[in-house]
């Protein structure tokens, strides 16, 4: 693996989401891979979980962390090429993201769509820019589109909660909420969900489909209720409009997930991302509910984030060796 930013960038996402499940029972059987490594976290947004969970896996590995908040912490950054630097903007990402690549060896970046500019958002911008110019690996702690990491997690929790033989019926629901939030964990999980053997489904009122680059050939149900019978996971998220884009068009009927809706399915695990905004999104019931996986997905965070980094290590110690190797021939 080069970089971790979607699905893609992964040869085989079925033999990773295994890697992980084994990592859970022996999480420090690779505590010397990362020795004398530094990961960089970089934040333009906030986060709980990312931020921990992924600093809590590069120490499991042995790796140094090194986390900036970058939308506060430091000069203001200019991310377009070709720009006279007249204005509020005071350092290139071209300088600063050389800077950060000759302190670190993995570089990690949450940085969150405008939902204003499409285009800006839907070529990752942001995220491009600093792998062009900072040489050394990058993860998505969460980009404008896509939030791999977080996907990882809940592929793992749905392998690991689902013993039986058939493929389980999986259900991506649109959920109430007061403000316009990214299409990214939506896109990101219908991404994954079509490299595992799963039936999905994706519910949303008109207006609210995702982009079709992520979700081609996938079922798509406006009937909620229809959606939901005999799903045995229920993934509850809300996004804002693709196609009117970052804007909230008016849903009259209720979509928040409940315990009567819980009834149509069949017993199904009940997944949310966190943070969840209780009784708007998702009822509290279903979140404490018994058949609820939300404190199990954001636990996984920690082993999808070790098996990433661990990979990534793995190939930069290859690529080291080999570059070793190739200097004491050249010298012999
Ligand atoms: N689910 C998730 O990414 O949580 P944070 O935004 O708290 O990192």
């Amino acid at each position: 693996m080069q970089h971790f930013t979607t699905v893609y960038d992964v040869k085989d996402p079925l033999q990773l989401i295994n890697e992980a499940i084994d990592l859970k029972s022996s999480p420090y059987s690779f505590s010397n891979l990362g020795k004398n490594k530094t990961l960089g976290l970089i934040f333009l947004n906030p986060s709980l979980r990312t931020r921990l969970s992924t600093q809590k896996a590069a120490k499991m590995l042995g790796m140094e962390v090194l986390m900036m908040n970058m939308d506060k912490e430091t000069w203001a950054i200019e991310w377009n090429d070709d720009f006279v630097m007249n204005g509020s903007t005071v350092e290139h990402i071209k300088d600063a993201a050389a800077v950060l690549g000759s302190y670190c060896d993995i570089i990690g970046i949450r940085c969150f769509p405008s939902l204003t500019d499409k285009k800006l958002d839907y070529t990752e911008k942001l995220l491009v820019q600093l792998m062009k110019y900072c040489n050394v690996p990058v993860i998505s702690l969460e980009s404008a589109t896509l939030h791999p990491l977080q996907s990882l997690a809940d592929a793992i929790t749905i392998k690991e909660n689902w013993n039986s033989t058939y493929k389980p019926k999986v259900v991506l629901t649109w959920a109430p909420h007061i403000k316009a939030l990214p299409q990214a964990v939506a896109n990101s999980f219908s991404e994954w969900m079509t490299k595992m053997d799963v039936d999905l489904t994706i519910t949303h009122p008109k207006g609210y489909e995702l982009c079709e680059d992520f979700t081609k050939g996938t079922a798509i149900e406006y009937d909620q209720e229809k959606a939901l019978q005999n799903a045995d996971f229920v993934y509850v998220k809300n996004w804002s409009s693709y196609n009117d884009y970052g804007k909230t068009p008016q849903v009259n009927e209720n979509w928040m997930m409940d315990l009567e809706k819980y009834k149509l399915t069949n017993m199904a695990g009940i997944m949310h991302c966190l943070p969840v905004r209780r009784e708007v999104e998702l009822s509290s019931k279903l979140i404490d509910h018994p058949n609820s996986l939300v404190q199990k997905q954001a636990a996984n965070r920690v082993f999808a984030a070790q098996v990433v980094i661990k990979n990534l290590l793995t190939t930069l110690n290859f690529k080291q060796k080999n570059n070793v190797e190739q200097l004491e021939t050249e010298n012999v």
